[in-house]
C-alpha cells in the first residue's frame, strides 16, 4: 500500500449519496461506491440485502452493474465507503469484479464519513496475483 493519494471529490460525493440510499435493513452497514468509467462517466452503487441473506448485493457490484448497463465495460478509478472511520475494503467477490473492468492503472480509495481518504489501493494491492479476462486467451 502506497501514498495516500486523495479521492477526487466527484466520486466521493456520488459515493457518499450512494450510500443515503443503501438498503441494509439486516446488517445496518451502509455503503456506497461511485467509479469513473475509461468515458469519463460517473456511476455509483449501494448495498442492497435481502430476507435471504446470501442473496445481498454489495455496492460495488451495484455500480459495476450500472456500467455494463450504461455501454461501458473499464472503470479508472472507484471510492467506496462504509460506516464510521473502519475502511470498507471491497470484499473478496468484488475485488474479483473490479479486476474484470479495470487495467492494472486502476485506483480504489476508501474513505469515511468525513471525506477522508483512509486507503488508496492499486488494482494489483488490492488483489494480487489475479486471474483476469487476459488468462483465457
Ligand atoms: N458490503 C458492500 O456493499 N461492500 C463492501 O465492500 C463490503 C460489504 C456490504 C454487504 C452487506 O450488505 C453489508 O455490507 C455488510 O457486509
Amino acid at each position: 500500500m502506497g501514498d495516500i493519494k486523495q479521492a477526487p471529490r466527484d466520486l466521493v460525493e456520488a459515493a457518499l449519496a450512494a450510500r443515503d440510499k443503501a438498503y441494509a435493513p439486516y446488517s445496518k452497514f451502509h455503503v456506497g461506491a461511485a467509479l469513473r468509467t475509461e468515458d469519463g462517466k460517473v456511476i455509483a452503487g449501494c448495498n442492497v440485502e435481502n430476507a435471504a441473506y446470501p442473496e445481498g448485493v454489495c455496492a460495488e457490484a451495484g455500480a459495476i452493474s450500472a456500467m455494463v448497463l450504461s455501454g461501458e465495460t473499464k472503470f479508472d478509478e472507484i471510492v467506496v465507503v462504509g460506516l464510521g472511520d473502519v475502511a470498507c475494503t471491497p470484499c473478496g467477490g468484488c475485488r474479483q469484479k473490479i479486476r474484470e473492468f479495470t487495467g492494472s492503472d486502476a485506483t480504489i480509495f476508501i474513505i469515511n464519513d468525513s471525506r477522508e481518504t483512509l486507503l488508496t489501493l492499486s488494482r494489483d494491492e488490492l488483489i494480487p496475483h489475479s486471474f483476469g479476462p487476459e488468462n483465457l486467451k
